[in-house]
């Protein structure tokens, strides 16, 4: 049995929680590797809704869990995040979470601007999670990020404060008409809750390292979706980090060779929280009942998501960039009610055919999705738990999928709770 890592087909909010806490019974290590708490991730345990946004979601299960250098870290929501799952019994101590000494830390700033900056854009806004994101990944990438290992040397953290604030606030107050920060209180904030995260810190990578030597086995868990990745997704409506499988090394501390499953979770329809392009979004009655029954509302921010019909041009691209060697299709019983459901095989641009997801935004914006029509099946599936019990349309509606993007079907969602799964080959 080897490691898995489990990421988003499309644009986030596929199903990776549910997915994560049921795969992590048979795991021993859950690892964060990328994004922040811009994810959202719900799992729902005997009737219970628990939404994770920074610690793996392998903590329900109460594997040990680890928040990889790749990842960005507000450690106040990490302190929150902490409370709220004791508060529901999860053990949350040292023992079973570590966080990357090299991880980089979301500062106060970091959401001042990334809010600052929407505002200024207006309707050209990203619709980002206003987390801070963005702007930490980019001081991470002009070398002017504070990481964990900074907070354990109270001097050099002040050191460092104080001297991108200089900077920062000139940006948030001449640039943005901002209230400034005052870098003691921004100091003094961090330096209050230390005590409590030193025990977290260390080096994520030598102790993934020795679990690795000692059999232990690995999941990695995503956040967001190949479309929103930094360099393949939808750009500039994207997030700020590399949300691909290879990125599970780099950002967790390992090199590739301890990837070895590679498991896209796909929603049986397509959702997007914030603005871009979109191809098979339905603005029709279609499109408002996929939204009410599958209860379409962003687990970070709240939002509407927008819904539409299932994109194989997506698809394809995020098999390709992450080398899938298996799906998980969600939230299946969205679809039982419907009198057809249709599947985008490509798109129509300029009165071509493109199969291939294209990298301009002003391209993408004018391409019309082809569809095939299926019929839908009009049965319930959620009480199903074998494969074959599923209505044969829906079987031949999952078939074509795997057809047309080349990977094969392991696991079929058909509610959110972990007892509605249909486990159709096993993923280890
Ligand atoms: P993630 O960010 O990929 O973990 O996904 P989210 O948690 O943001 O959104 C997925 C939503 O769908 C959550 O509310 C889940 O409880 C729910 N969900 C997951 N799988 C299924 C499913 O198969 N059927 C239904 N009806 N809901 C599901
Ligand atoms: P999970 O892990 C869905 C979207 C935001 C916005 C864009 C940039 O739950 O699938 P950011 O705050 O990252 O700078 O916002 O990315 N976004 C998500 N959409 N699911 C997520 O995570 C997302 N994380 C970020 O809505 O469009
Ligand atoms: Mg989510």
């Amino acid at each position: 049995m080897g490691n898995i890592v489990v990421i988003g087909t499309q644009w986030g909010d596929e199903g990776k929680g549910k997915i994560v806490d049921l795969l992590s019974e048979h795991t021993d290590y859950v690892i964060r590797f990328q994004g922040g708490n811009n994810a959202g991730h719900t799992m729902v345990v005997n009737g219970k809704e628990i939404i994770s946004h920074l610690i793996p979601s392998g903590i329900i299960q109460q594997k040990k869990c680890f928040i990889g250098n790749g990842v960005v870290v507000d450690p106040m929501v990490l302190l929150e995040e902490m409370n709220y799952l004791i508060e529901n019994g999860i053990n949350v101590s040292p023992d079973m979470l570590k966080v990357s000494d090299r991880a980089h830390m979301i500062m106060p700033y970091h959401k001042h601007i990334d809010m600052a900056r929407e505002t200024k854009k207006g309707k050209n806004k990203i619709g980002t999670t206003g987390r801070g994101i963005g702007p930490c990944y980019e001081d991470r990438a002009t070398r002017r990020g504070i990481r964990f290992c900074d907070l354990l040397e109270p001097d050099v953290f002040a050191q460092k404060v104080e001297t991108i604030l200089d900077e920062k606030n000139f940006y948030l107050t001449k640039y943005f008409n901002s209230d400034p920060l005052d870098p003691q209180e921004v100091i003094q904030q961090f330096l209050d809750i230390k005590e409590r995260l030193t025990p977290y810190i260390t080096d994520v990578s030598v102790m993934l390292h020795e679990g690795i030597k000692s059999d232990k086995k690995l999941l990695f868990e995503g956040a967001q979706g190949t479309h929103l990745d930094i360099e393949h997704g939808t750009y500039p409506f994207v997030t700020s980090s590399s949300t691909a499988s290879g990125n599970a090394a780099c950002g967790a501390g390992g090199g590739p060779i301890h990837l070895n499953e590679i498991i896209g979770i796909v929603k049986a329809y397509t959702t997007r929280v914030g603005a871009g392009p979109f191809p098979t979004e339905l603005f029709d009655e279609t499109g408002e009942t996929l939204q009410q029954t599958g209860s379409e509302f962003g687990a970070t921010t709240g939002r509407k998501r927008r819904c539409g019909w299932l994109d194989m041009v997506m698809l394809r691209h995020t098999a390709r960039l992450n080398s899938l060697t298996g799906l998980v299709i969600t939230k299946l019983d969205v679809l039982d009610d419907l009198d057809e459901i249709k599947i985008c095989t490509h798109y129509s641009y300029k009165g071509k055919d493109l199969y291939d997801f294209p990298a301009s935004i002003n391209v993408l914006k004018e391409c019309e999705p082809v569809y095939e029509t299926l019929p839908g099946w009009k049965s319930k599936t959620s009480n199903l738990l074998n494969f074959d019990q599923l209505p044969q349309i829906a079987q031949d509606y999952l078939a074509r999928i795997e057809q047309l993007v080349e990977v094969p079907i392991k696991i079929v969602s058909v509610g959110p709770g972990r007892e509605a799964t249909i486990i159709k080959e096993s993923v280890f």
